[in-house]
Protein backbone atom coordinates (compact mmCIF):
# COMPACT_ATOMS: atom_id res chain seq x y z
CA UNK A 1 0.00 0.00 0.00
CA UNK A 2 1.42 3.40 -0.64
CA UNK A 3 2.09 5.54 1.58
CA UNK A 4 -0.39 7.88 0.12
CA UNK A 5 -3.07 5.53 0.58
CA UNK A 6 -2.28 5.15 4.15
CA UNK A 7 -2.54 8.85 4.99
CA UNK A 8 -5.69 8.69 3.10
CA UNK A 9 -7.33 6.14 5.37
CA UNK A 10 -6.20 7.70 8.56
CA UNK A 11 -7.31 11.24 7.11
CA UNK A 12 -10.48 9.40 6.99
CA UNK A 13 -10.21 8.41 10.31
CA UNK A 14 -9.71 11.75 11.42
CA UNK A 15 -6.13 11.79 12.75
CA UNK A 16 -5.14 15.23 10.88
CA UNK A 17 -1.45 15.42 12.20
CA UNK A 18 -1.08 11.39 11.44
CA UNK A 19 -1.66 8.37 13.41
CA UNK A 20 1.35 8.16 15.28
CA UNK A 21 1.46 12.06 15.70
CA UNK A 22 4.21 13.09 18.46
CA UNK A 23 4.95 8.99 19.04
CA UNK A 24 8.58 8.00 19.69
CA UNK A 25 9.77 5.18 17.66
CA UNK A 26 12.89 3.08 17.47
CA UNK A 27 12.63 0.68 14.26
CA UNK A 28 16.08 -1.53 14.43
CA UNK A 29 17.23 -2.65 11.08
CA UNK A 30 15.46 0.51 9.14
CA UNK A 31 18.34 1.15 7.32
CA UNK A 32 16.50 -1.06 4.36
CA UNK A 33 13.90 -3.16 3.66
CA UNK A 34 11.04 -3.63 5.34
CA UNK A 35 12.29 -1.69 8.43
CA UNK A 36 13.36 1.38 6.15
CA UNK A 37 9.55 1.37 4.69
CA UNK A 38 8.02 1.52 8.06
CA UNK A 39 10.35 4.27 9.12
CA UNK A 40 9.14 6.46 6.15
CA UNK A 41 5.40 4.75 6.99
CA UNK A 42 5.86 5.79 10.87
CA UNK A 43 7.50 9.22 10.39
CA UNK A 44 4.32 10.21 7.15
CA UNK A 45 1.82 9.29 10.34
CA UNK A 46 3.58 12.31 12.76
CA UNK A 47 6.38 9.76 14.34
CA UNK A 48 9.17 10.65 15.33
CA UNK A 49 11.36 7.72 14.41
CA UNK A 50 15.26 6.60 15.16
CA UNK A 51 16.62 4.73 12.64
CA UNK A 52 18.73 1.54 13.98
CA UNK A 53 20.76 -0.03 11.69
CA UNK A 54 24.55 -1.87 12.12
CA UNK A 55 25.01 0.08 8.46
CA UNK A 56 25.56 3.34 9.12
CA UNK A 57 25.42 5.21 5.68
CA UNK A 58 21.87 3.24 4.78
CA UNK A 59 20.67 4.56 8.39
CA UNK A 60 21.78 8.14 7.44
CA UNK A 61 20.29 7.89 4.10
CA UNK A 62 16.97 6.68 5.53
CA UNK A 63 16.63 9.18 8.05
CA UNK A 64 18.11 12.48 6.14
CA UNK A 65 15.20 11.16 3.15
CA UNK A 66 12.63 11.23 5.69
CA UNK A 67 13.74 14.80 7.11
CA UNK A 68 13.86 15.89 3.39
CA UNK A 69 10.19 14.99 3.31
CA UNK A 70 8.74 17.00 6.02
CA UNK A 71 9.37 13.79 8.59
CA UNK A 72 11.52 13.74 11.89
CA UNK A 73 14.20 11.30 12.31
CA UNK A 74 17.72 10.55 13.59
CA UNK A 75 20.10 7.71 12.71
CA UNK A 76 21.31 5.81 15.31
CA UNK A 77 23.68 3.34 13.85
CA UNK A 78 25.05 0.54 15.20
CA UNK A 79 25.24 -3.19 15.75
CA UNK A 80 22.20 -4.65 17.84
CA UNK A 81 23.70 -7.58 19.78
CA UNK A 82 25.90 -4.63 21.23
CA UNK A 83 24.21 -4.05 24.63
CA UNK A 84 26.43 -0.85 25.08
CA UNK A 85 25.03 0.33 21.62
CA UNK A 86 21.52 -0.52 22.92
CA UNK A 87 22.04 1.81 25.79
CA UNK A 88 23.26 4.38 23.56
CA UNK A 89 20.14 3.87 21.14
CA UNK A 90 17.94 3.89 24.07
CA UNK A 91 19.08 7.17 25.65
CA UNK A 92 19.33 8.84 22.37
CA UNK A 93 15.43 7.84 21.71
CA UNK A 94 14.50 9.22 24.73
CA UNK A 95 16.87 12.45 24.19
CA UNK A 96 15.07 12.89 20.55
CA UNK A 97 11.56 12.35 22.29
CA UNK A 98 12.31 14.25 25.42
CA UNK A 99 12.20 11.69 28.14
CA UNK A 100 9.94 9.82 26.19
CA UNK A 101 9.55 6.75 23.84
CA UNK A 102 6.54 5.06 22.96
CA UNK A 103 7.03 2.52 19.72
CA UNK A 104 9.86 -0.55 19.57
CA UNK A 105 10.14 -2.41 16.48
CA UNK A 106 12.38 -5.28 16.86
CA UNK A 107 13.10 -6.14 13.02
CA UNK A 108 17.10 -5.84 12.60
CA UNK A 109 17.92 -9.79 11.48
CA UNK A 110 18.88 -11.72 8.85
CA UNK A 111 19.57 -15.46 8.37
CA UNK A 112 22.22 -18.10 8.32
CA UNK A 113 20.81 -21.41 7.18
CA UNK A 114 22.32 -25.14 7.06
CA UNK A 115 21.07 -28.48 7.64
CA UNK A 116 20.97 -29.55 10.76
CA UNK A 117 23.33 -31.91 11.18
CA UNK A 118 25.99 -29.32 9.53
CA UNK A 119 24.90 -26.44 11.70
CA UNK A 120 27.81 -24.94 13.46
CA UNK A 121 27.21 -23.67 17.32
CA UNK A 122 28.57 -20.02 15.57
CA UNK A 123 25.38 -20.13 13.49
CA UNK A 124 23.19 -21.48 16.29
CA UNK A 125 24.29 -18.88 18.72
CA UNK A 126 24.70 -15.94 16.27
CA UNK A 127 20.90 -16.43 15.22
CA UNK A 128 19.75 -16.83 18.39
CA UNK A 129 21.48 -13.79 19.56
CA UNK A 130 20.43 -11.41 16.88
CA UNK A 131 16.60 -12.19 17.05
CA UNK A 132 16.14 -12.84 20.76
CA UNK A 133 18.40 -11.95 22.66
CA UNK A 134 19.32 -8.25 21.27
CA UNK A 135 15.31 -7.67 21.21
CA UNK A 136 15.69 -8.73 25.09
CA UNK A 137 18.02 -6.42 25.68
CA UNK A 138 16.56 -3.63 23.75
CA UNK A 139 12.90 -4.11 25.79
CA UNK A 140 14.60 -4.41 29.28
CA UNK A 141 16.86 -1.30 28.63
CA UNK A 142 13.45 0.72 27.36
CA UNK A 143 11.55 -0.26 30.53
CA UNK A 144 11.66 2.65 32.05
CA UNK A 145 9.93 4.19 29.49
CA UNK A 146 7.28 1.64 28.83
CA UNK A 147 6.24 1.11 32.39
CA UNK A 148 4.43 4.53 32.96
CA UNK A 149 1.46 5.29 34.38
CA UNK A 150 0.57 8.37 32.02
CA UNK A 151 -2.26 7.10 29.39
CA UNK A 152 0.33 7.32 26.61
CA UNK A 153 0.41 5.00 23.97
CA UNK A 154 2.89 2.41 24.33
CA UNK A 155 3.44 -0.62 21.81
CA UNK A 156 6.16 -3.06 20.97
CA UNK A 157 6.12 -5.09 17.66
CA UNK A 158 8.48 -7.71 17.28
CA UNK A 159 9.24 -9.28 13.80
CA UNK A 160 8.22 -12.84 13.26
CA UNK A 161 8.65 -15.04 10.01
CA UNK A 162 6.37 -18.14 8.78
CA UNK A 163 9.52 -20.54 9.51
CA UNK A 164 8.85 -19.13 13.40
CA UNK A 165 5.32 -20.84 13.05
CA UNK A 166 5.72 -23.35 11.05
CA UNK A 167 9.56 -24.47 10.66
CA UNK A 168 11.50 -24.05 7.80
CA UNK A 169 13.98 -27.28 6.47
CA UNK A 170 17.53 -25.56 6.92
CA UNK A 171 16.16 -22.79 9.29
CA UNK A 172 16.83 -24.34 12.64
CA UNK A 173 18.09 -21.55 14.25
CA UNK A 174 16.33 -19.23 12.73
CA UNK A 175 12.72 -21.09 13.07
CA UNK A 176 13.90 -21.65 16.86
CA UNK A 177 14.34 -17.79 17.15
CA UNK A 178 11.63 -16.49 15.23
CA UNK A 179 9.05 -19.21 17.36
CA UNK A 180 10.69 -17.40 20.42
CA UNK A 181 9.40 -13.92 19.81
CA UNK A 182 5.96 -15.20 19.78
CA UNK A 183 6.11 -16.39 23.63
CA UNK A 184 8.62 -12.83 24.44
CA UNK A 185 5.61 -11.28 22.76
CA UNK A 186 2.70 -12.75 25.02
CA UNK A 187 4.86 -11.83 28.04
CA UNK A 188 5.73 -8.44 27.58
CA UNK A 189 1.59 -7.94 26.39
CA UNK A 190 0.56 -9.53 30.16
CA UNK A 191 3.51 -8.00 32.17
CA UNK A 192 2.88 -4.79 30.56
CA UNK A 193 -0.74 -4.41 29.34
CA UNK A 194 -2.27 -4.73 33.17
CA UNK A 195 -0.89 -1.87 34.73
CA UNK A 196 0.78 0.42 31.76
CA UNK A 197 -1.40 -0.62 29.16
CA UNK A 198 1.24 -1.63 26.42
CA UNK A 199 0.57 -3.48 23.66
CA UNK A 200 2.49 -6.00 21.79
CA UNK A 201 2.43 -7.87 19.04
CA UNK A 202 3.96 -10.34 15.89
CA UNK A 203 4.34 -10.08 12.89
CA UNK A 204 5.35 -13.30 11.07
CA UNK A 205 6.13 -12.89 7.03
CA UNK A 206 5.99 -14.29 4.00
CA UNK A 207 7.60 -14.16 1.11
CA UNK A 208 8.85 -10.46 0.88
CA UNK A 209 10.91 -8.82 -1.65
CA UNK A 210 14.10 -8.63 0.45
CA UNK A 211 17.90 -9.18 -0.22
CA UNK A 212 16.91 -11.93 2.07
CA UNK A 213 14.42 -12.92 -0.42
CA UNK A 214 16.72 -11.69 -4.00
CA UNK A 215 18.99 -14.19 -6.05
CA UNK A 216 21.91 -15.39 -3.24
CA UNK A 217 24.34 -14.97 -6.60
CA UNK A 218 23.78 -11.25 -6.48
CA UNK A 219 26.25 -11.75 -3.50
CA UNK A 220 24.68 -9.63 -1.09
CA UNK A 221 26.44 -10.87 2.33
CA UNK A 222 26.19 -9.75 5.82
CA UNK A 223 28.81 -9.91 8.35
CA UNK A 224 28.77 -12.37 11.82
CA UNK A 225 30.11 -11.75 14.60
CA UNK A 226 33.68 -12.52 13.89
CA UNK A 227 33.65 -10.46 10.09
CA UNK A 228 33.14 -13.60 8.22
CA UNK A 229 30.76 -12.60 4.93
CA UNK A 230 27.49 -14.25 5.66
CA UNK A 231 25.78 -15.11 2.18
CA UNK A 232 22.00 -14.43 1.90
CA UNK A 233 19.17 -14.78 -0.60
CA UNK A 234 17.71 -17.69 -2.23
CA UNK A 235 20.10 -19.71 -4.71
CA UNK A 236 18.46 -19.32 -8.01
CA UNK A 237 18.62 -23.31 -8.68
CA UNK A 238 16.33 -23.61 -5.51
CA UNK A 239 13.95 -20.63 -6.79
CA UNK A 240 14.32 -22.36 -10.29
CA UNK A 241 13.50 -25.80 -9.59
CA UNK A 242 10.35 -24.23 -7.66
CA UNK A 243 9.65 -22.66 -11.01
CA UNK A 244 5.64 -21.94 -11.02
CA UNK A 245 5.31 -23.89 -7.53
CA UNK A 246 7.74 -20.82 -5.80
CA UNK A 247 3.99 -18.93 -4.86
CA UNK A 248 1.80 -21.81 -5.53
CA UNK A 249 0.62 -22.26 -1.52
CA UNK A 250 -0.10 -18.38 -1.10
CA UNK A 251 -3.46 -17.29 -1.84
CA UNK A 252 -2.67 -14.36 -3.32
CA UNK A 253 -0.07 -16.31 -5.51
CA UNK A 254 2.50 -13.87 -5.34
CA UNK A 255 5.16 -12.55 -2.43
CA UNK A 256 4.61 -9.48 -0.87
CA UNK A 257 6.32 -5.87 -0.99
CA UNK A 258 8.36 -4.05 1.57
CA UNK A 259 5.83 -1.36 1.68
CA UNK A 260 2.45 -3.95 1.73
CA UNK A 261 5.03 -5.66 4.59
CA UNK A 262 5.66 -1.86 6.58
CA UNK A 263 1.93 -1.42 6.18
CA UNK A 264 1.15 -4.03 8.31
CA UNK A 265 3.44 -2.77 11.15
CA UNK A 266 1.72 0.41 10.77
CA UNK A 267 -1.66 -0.53 11.30
CA UNK A 268 -0.44 -2.72 14.17
CA UNK A 269 1.44 0.31 16.03
CA UNK A 270 -1.94 2.37 14.72
CA UNK A 271 -5.05 3.25 16.93
CA UNK A 272 -6.64 0.90 14.66
CA UNK A 273 -4.87 -1.90 16.69
CA UNK A 274 -5.61 -0.68 20.29
CA UNK A 275 -7.24 -3.56 21.33
CA UNK A 276 -5.06 -5.96 19.45
CA UNK A 277 -2.39 -7.17 22.05
CA UNK A 278 -0.54 -10.63 22.37
CA UNK A 279 -1.19 -11.56 18.86
CA UNK A 280 0.76 -13.34 16.32
CA UNK A 281 -0.45 -11.57 12.67
CA UNK A 282 0.47 -13.41 9.60
CA UNK A 283 1.45 -11.29 6.62
CA UNK A 284 1.80 -13.93 4.32
CA UNK A 285 -0.34 -13.19 1.30
CA UNK A 286 -2.32 -16.25 2.80
CA UNK A 287 0.58 -18.97 2.55
CA UNK A 288 0.05 -21.86 5.18
CA UNK A 289 -3.84 -21.43 5.69
N1 LIG B 1 12.09 -10.69 3.59
C1 LIG B 1 11.35 -11.72 4.01
O1 LIG B 1 10.81 -12.49 3.21
C2 LIG B 1 11.16 -11.96 5.49
C3 LIG B 1 10.29 -13.00 5.86
C4 LIG B 1 10.08 -13.25 7.21
C5 LIG B 1 10.69 -12.47 8.17
N2 LIG B 1 11.55 -11.47 7.78
C6 LIG B 1 12.18 -10.69 8.83
O2 LIG B 1 11.95 -9.32 8.61
C7 LIG B 1 13.00 -8.55 9.20
C8 LIG B 1 13.52 -7.55 8.19
O3 LIG B 1 14.13 -8.24 7.11
P1 LIG B 1 14.25 -7.65 5.61
O4 LIG B 1 13.69 -8.70 4.72
O5 LIG B 1 13.75 -6.28 5.55
O6 LIG B 1 15.83 -7.74 5.45
P2 LIG B 1 16.91 -6.64 5.00
O7 LIG B 1 18.19 -7.37 4.92
O8 LIG B 1 16.44 -5.90 3.81
O9 LIG B 1 16.91 -5.63 6.24
C9 LIG B 1 17.37 -6.04 7.51
C10 LIG B 1 18.15 -4.90 8.14
O10 LIG B 1 18.63 -5.34 9.41
C11 LIG B 1 19.93 -4.81 9.59
N3 LIG B 1 20.69 -5.61 10.54
C12 LIG B 1 21.12 -6.88 10.38
N4 LIG B 1 21.86 -7.24 11.43
C13 LIG B 1 21.89 -6.20 12.28
C14 LIG B 1 22.49 -5.97 13.55
N5 LIG B 1 23.25 -6.90 14.13
N6 LIG B 1 22.30 -4.77 14.15
C15 LIG B 1 21.55 -3.81 13.55
N7 LIG B 1 20.98 -3.95 12.35
C16 LIG B 1 21.14 -5.14 11.71
C17 LIG B 1 20.54 -4.87 8.20
O11 LIG B 1 21.67 -3.99 8.06
C18 LIG B 1 19.37 -4.49 7.32
O12 LIG B 1 19.34 -3.09 7.07
C19 LIG B 1 14.05 -9.56 9.69
O13 LIG B 1 13.87 -9.78 11.07
C20 LIG B 1 13.70 -10.81 8.91
O14 LIG B 1 14.12 -11.97 9.57
C21 LIG B 1 11.78 -11.18 6.47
Amino acid sequence: MSSDRVSQIAGHLNYPKGMLAGQVAIITGSGQGIGAEAARLFANEGAKVIVADIDAKKSAAVAEDINKSGGQAIAVAGDITDAEYIKTLVQKAADFGNGKINLIVNNAGYTWDGVIHKMTDKQWDTIIALHCTAPFNLVRAAAPYFRVKDGAHRCIINISSTSGVHGNAGQLNYSLAKAGVTGFTKTIAKEWGPAFGVRSNTIAFGHILTRLTAAKENGDFVKGPDGEKIAIGIPQKTAAAAGDAMFADIALRRPGTPAEAASAVLAVASPLFSYVTGQTIMVTGGRNM
